[in-house]
């Protein structure tokens, strides 16, 4: 019975987060982007300032409207229930850390009940099951009014299709619980190591002047029309892509990816693991192994790129991350997260300067920079970076289309 539900649940997952389910939910990211930059441009002042809050509602809010068709106010009425989201989702992942919880893998420390954080987990789960039951009455409301983002979202559509027998209220449930929580981390975190990227001292200017050329090529020098095309399912910027995959690879924000369990006895290098083992993947040293990554400690796009033929070089199975997992239980949300960082990163760098802060840079080694080592993944130190808004001959327009002018 959990089987099928799972492989229900999986199936579910699977269509509707690929690349062309995907396509229908831009003009949802395009606008939450907007949101996000109309705030950052208030801020930029080309002080200190860290960013990370501004990319976790960026993500919250594409999750929320993709998957309920609600429009979340993180600056204003739901500010208080986006932090809740986000603050809440952080302790579970923490709680599920297979290194900080010794009971999961020594059953005979479960009897230890100081050992187990069990109240801390409890109340984890009562405020969870808080905010969902808001989100499912405020999608349910919009569907009994007929709201057409309702309507059409990935939740509202999947209750509207229950009437035919298709999912039980539990997994529905499961499925919400897994499309608000699975990448609100993991993208959050994987765009603001970038952003530490371009503010460190000459290099990441270099970086940013690369792609930027890159832009303003692909689109004659047409703000609007480079705007435009980061919403284009092809990346056509390259170079903004290779910074991308370099960024999953270096970082690898989940260094021993998600723990696997083996559901039957196998054979693996003359060595029998019997049914139930825990395995994991050790994703970071798969990503540094020196045999398949020149160099593999230093953070360098340009090793994804081809330049004869100016593609991308991951096409080619020796040459391919981790940080999405592997094999059929792969990141069902690869797509989702690789369109999100690369709609902010081509915008955020036609508006935006990024520059070294003079205090709290970040440190680009993972490690040297995590906080907490026992958790599931890196829990980066805070950082500053300073914004400046970048003033490229026709920036105005672009103004325009994020105030909605
Ligand atoms: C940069 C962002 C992300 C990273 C680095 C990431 C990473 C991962 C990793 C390492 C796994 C385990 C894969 C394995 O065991 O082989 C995973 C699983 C999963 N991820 Fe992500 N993820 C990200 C974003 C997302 C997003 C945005 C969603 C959807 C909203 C998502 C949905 C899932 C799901 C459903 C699974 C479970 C797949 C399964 O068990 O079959 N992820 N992710």
């Amino acid at each position: 019975m959990a089987c099928l539900t799972f492989k229900k649940k999986k199936k579910v997952l699977s269509e509707r987060l690929n690349k062309r389910s995907i396509e229908h939910h831009i003009p949802l990211f395009s606008n939450e982007l907007n949101v996000a930059f109309r705030k950052m441009m208030e801020e930029a002042t080309g002080e200190d300032m860290s960013v990370l809050h501004h990319l976790q509602y960026f993500v919250l809010r594409c999750v929320i409207s993709m998957a309920y068709g609600i429009h979340l106010d993180c600056f204003g009425s739901d500010m208080t229930f986006a932090r809740e989201i986000i603050t809440n989702e952080a302790d579970i992942i923490r709680l599920r850390s297979p290194v900080s919880n010794l009971q999961d893998s020594v059953p005979l420390l479960r009897l230890l009940p100081i050992l187990t954080n069990s109240s801390f987990a409890r109340n984890c789960g009562v405020k969870r099951e808080k905010y969902m039951s808001v989100l499912y009455d405020r999608l349910t409301k919009g569907i009994m009014q007929d709201e057409d983002d309702c309507l059409n979202s990935i939740v509202g559509k999947l209750v509207i299709e229950k009437c035919h027998n298709l999912l039980t209220d539990q997994e529905i449930h499961s499925i919400c619980l897994t499309l608000i929580s699975a990448g609100l981390d993991n993208t959050p975190l994987n765009l603001n190591y970038l952003l530490g990227v371009f503010s460190q001292p000459q290099v990441g200017l270099q970086y940013q002047m690369n792609a930027l050329e890159e832009i303003l090529k692909n689109s004659n020098g047409n703000l609007v029309l480079a705007w435009e095309q980061s919403n284009q399912p092809e990346m056509v910027n390259v170079y903004v892509y290779a910074l991308i995959l370099e960024t999953l690879r270096h970082f690898t924000v989940l260094p021993l990816s998600l723990p696997r369990m083996t559901t039957k006895s196998i054979i693996c290098n003359n060595i029998e693991l019997p049914a139930n083992t825990q395995l994991f993947m050790n994703a970071y040293a798969a990503n540094h192994d020196i045999d398949r990554f020149d160099q593999p400690f230093k953070f360098c796009p340009e090793r994804w790129l081809d330049r004869n033929t100016n593609t991308i070089k991951q096409a080619s199975r020796t040459y391919q991350h981790f940080s999405f997992g592997a094999g059929s239980r792969m990141c069902a949300g690869h797509n989702l997260a690789l369109r999100e960082i690369y709609m902010f990163i081509v915008r955020l760098l036609l508006l935006f300067e990024i520059n070294t802060p003079s205090t709290l840079l970040m440190n680009m080694d993972p490690f040297k920079n995590n906080r907490n080592p026992r958790a599931t993944s890196f829990e980066p130190q805070p950082h500053y970076i300073q914004l400046k808004l970048r003033k490229l001959p026709g920036y105005e327009r672009l103004h325009d289309i994020v105030t909605g002018i």
